[in-house]
C-alpha cells in the first residue's frame, strides 16, 4: 500500500515508520526544512526507544521517505493520514484544529485523484465530518472519503504499542475506505489484532473516552494512596487487591505525583469541553482534572513537610524530570512545578534525568544545577526526591545513597524502593500511600509504570 503521513511529530513519525516496517510505502510530509534534512539523514528529533533504528532501516529499504511537497507525495497514494498536532487552545481547553485544517487545505490543493483521508490526530467529535465538508467544497471534482483512526500509543513504548495493539479503531462510512484501511492494517489483523469498525463520531469519541478513563484510574489510585496514608494501609496491596478483579484490571494503578505529558492533561480538558458543549457535562472528568491539578501543586508541599517544614538553603537532589520514563518529554511534567516551588522557597536543586535534561533547561529556573548522574544528584544532598521512575533509579543502593548524602531524607513519589530496605540502611523514607519502613514482604509488586503494561509479574502470576 502507498501511504502519505502529514506531520512528522510523535504520532506521524512513529506511525509512518511502523507502517513502512509492516511493508507499506510511506512518504512523510514535513514543511520545516531543517527537520526534513535531519530526518532524511536518519536523525530523529524526538527520543523514543527503537524509533531511530526503524527509521534508518526503512529509509534504507526504500519504504520510508520524506518530502516537503504535498504534490510529490500524494500522487497514487491509497490513503493520506493527517497526524499533525492538536494542542490545547489557549484559554478554553478546546483542541486547536488550526494545523488539521491547514493540512486538509494543502492536501485538497495537491490531490489529483480520489483519496481516502484518515485523521490520526486527536480531534474533537465532529471534526471528521467537518474535514469531509471542507474537502468536498475545495475539490468538488474528486471523491474524498474521510476516516477516523485514533492512536493509542504511549510515549516510551510507542513502537510496541503500534506493533502489538489491543485493538485498532477505524471510524469509516464507505465500503471502499473500509477495504483500504482493512488492507493497511492487514498484517496486524493477521497477527490477531481486532480491527473495530465504527462510525466517524464513535471512533473520535473512543480516543477521548479511553484517555479520560485511564486518567480517572490514575487519579483514583492517587486518592486511595492519600487515604492509605491516613489509615495505615498500603496502596500497593490495595492496587493489587482491586486490580486482580478482572473487571477492574491491574494496569494504570500505580500512584504518583499526578498525571502529566502531552495527552492526559490536554485530552481530559478537551473531553470536558466537548461534553459541556454537547449539553451532557462529565462530572467525573471535571473532578479528575481538578483532583490532578491539586495533586500536582500539592507535591512540593509534601516534600517541604518531609524535609522538616522548610527547604531554605537545603540541597535537594531531584531524580527524574520527564513526565514518565523512556521519554525526553517534559510537557506538563510534575517535576517542573515541584522544582519551581522548591527553588522559590530557597532550595538548591541538583537535578538529573537520563534523557530529559536538554528539554528541561528552558523550563526550569536558571539556578538548577544539572548533574551527570544520579550519584552526583545525591552527593551531599539534604534530601533526595524521586519524581520519575526510570529503571536506572530502581537499582540505586540504599547504603550508597546514605553514604553519599548529607541528610537522610528520601521522598519517593513513585514507590520504587522497598521501605524496609531504606529503613534498615538508616534512611528516612517517605513513599506514597505506604507505611514508611514497615516490614514489607519481598514479593514482586505490581509496579505498573506507564511503560511496562506487559511486564506485570504479579498479575501474570495470579492469572
Ligand atoms: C497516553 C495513553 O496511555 C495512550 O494510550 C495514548 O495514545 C496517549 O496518551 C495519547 O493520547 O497520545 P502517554 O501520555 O504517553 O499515553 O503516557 P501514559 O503511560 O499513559 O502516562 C500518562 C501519565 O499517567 C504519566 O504522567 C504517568 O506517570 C501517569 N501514570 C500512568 C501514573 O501516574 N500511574 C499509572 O499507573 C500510569
Amino acid at each position: 500500500m502507498r501511504i502519505v503521513m502529514i506531520g512528522d511529530g510523535y504520532v506521524g513519525l512513529v506511525s509512518g515508520a511502523c507502517f513502512a516496517d509492516l511493508g507499506s510505502h510511506v512518504t512523510v510530509v514535513e514543511a520545516d526544512h531543517g527537520r526534513l534534512t535531519a530526518l532524511k539523514a536518519g536523525r530523529i528529533p524526538i527520543y523514543e526507544p527503537d524509533l531511530d533504528r526503524l527509521v534508518v532501516e526503512n529509509i534504507a529499504a526504500s519504504r520510508l521517505s520524506f518530502t516537503h511537497r504535498f504534490e510529490e507525495a500524494v500522487g497514487g497514494a491509497d490513503a493520506v493520514f493527517l497526524a499533525v498536532g492538536t494542542p490545547s487552545r489557549r484559554g478554553d481547553g478546546h483542541a486547536d484544529l488550526g494545523h488539521v485544517f491547514a493540512a486538509a487545505e494543502g492536501l485538497a490543493a495537491a490531490l489529483t485523484g480520489p483519496t481516502v483521508v484518515v485523521t490520526k490526530s486527536t480531534v474533537p467529535v465532529g471534526t471528521g465530518r467537518r474535514i469531509a465538508a471542507l474537502m468536498a467544497e475545495l475539490r468538488p471534482d474528486l471523491e474524498i472519503e474521510v476516516v477516523s483512526n485514533p492512536e493509542f500509543l504511549r510515549e516510551g513504548s510507542a513502537i510496541r504499542d503500534f506493533m502489538r495493539p489491543d485493538r485498532v479503531v477505524i471510524g469509516v462510512e464507505t465500503p471502499h475506505a473500509r477495504a483500504v484501511l482493512g488492507q493497511i492494517y492487514g498484517r496486524l489483523a493477521l497477527g490477531g489484532t481486532p480491527l473495530l469498525f465504527t462510525g466517524l463520531e464513535s471512533a473520535e469519541l473512543i480516543k477521548y473516552a479511553a484517555n479520560g478513563f485511564l486518567a480517572m484510574k490514575v487519579t483514583y489510585i492517587n486518592e486511595m494512596a492519600d487515604l492509605c496514608e491516613r489509615l495505615g494501609a498500603d496502596v500497593l496491596d490495595v492496587a493489587q487487591g482491586i486490580g486482580l478483579d478482572r473487571r477492574i484490571g491491574g494496569k494504570f494503578l500505580a500512584p504518583g505525583p499526578g498525571f502529566g505529558g502531552s495527552c492526559f492533561p490536554k485530552d481530559t480538558l478537551a473531553l470536558m469541553r466537548i461534553a459541556q458543549d454537547a449539553g451532557a457535562p462529565s462530572r467525573l472528568i471535571e473532578a479528575v482534572i481538578g483532583a490532578n491539578d491539586a495533586r500536582k501543586s500539592g507535591m512540593a508541599g509534601r516534600i517541604i513537610a518531609a524535609a522538616g517544614g522548610t527547604v531554605r538553603g537545603r540541597r535537594i537532589g531531584v531524580l527524574g524530570l520527564a513526565f514518565k520514563p523512556d521519554t525526553d518529554d517534559l510537557r506538563d511534567a510534575p517535576a517542573i512545578g515541584i522544582i519551581h516551588r522548591l527553588s522559590e522557597d530557597g532550595a538548591k536543586i541538583r537535578a538529573y534525568d537520563p534523557v530529559g535534561m536538554e528539554a528541561a533547561r528552558g523550563l526550569l529556573p536558571g539556578s538548577v544545577h544539572y548533574c551527570r548522574d544520579a550519584a552526583e544528584a545525591a552527593q551531599e544532598a539534604d534530601a533526595l526526591v524521586i519524581v520519575t521512575e526510570w529503571n536506572e533509579f530502581r537499582s540505586l543502593s540504599a547504603d550508597r545513597l546514605k553514604a553519599a548524602m548529607r541528610g537522610r531524607i528520601i521522598i519517593d513519589l513513585r514507590n520504587i524502593f522497598e521501605p524496609e530496605a531504606m529503613r534498615r540502611a538508616g534512611l528516612r523514607y517517605h513513599p506514597l500511600g505506604r507505611p514508611p519502613g514497615r516490614a514489607a514482604e519481598a514479593k514482586v509488586r505490581m509496579s505498573a509504570t506507564a511503560a511496562d503494561a506487559d511486564a506485570q509479574p504479579a498479575m501474570a502470576d495470579a492469572a
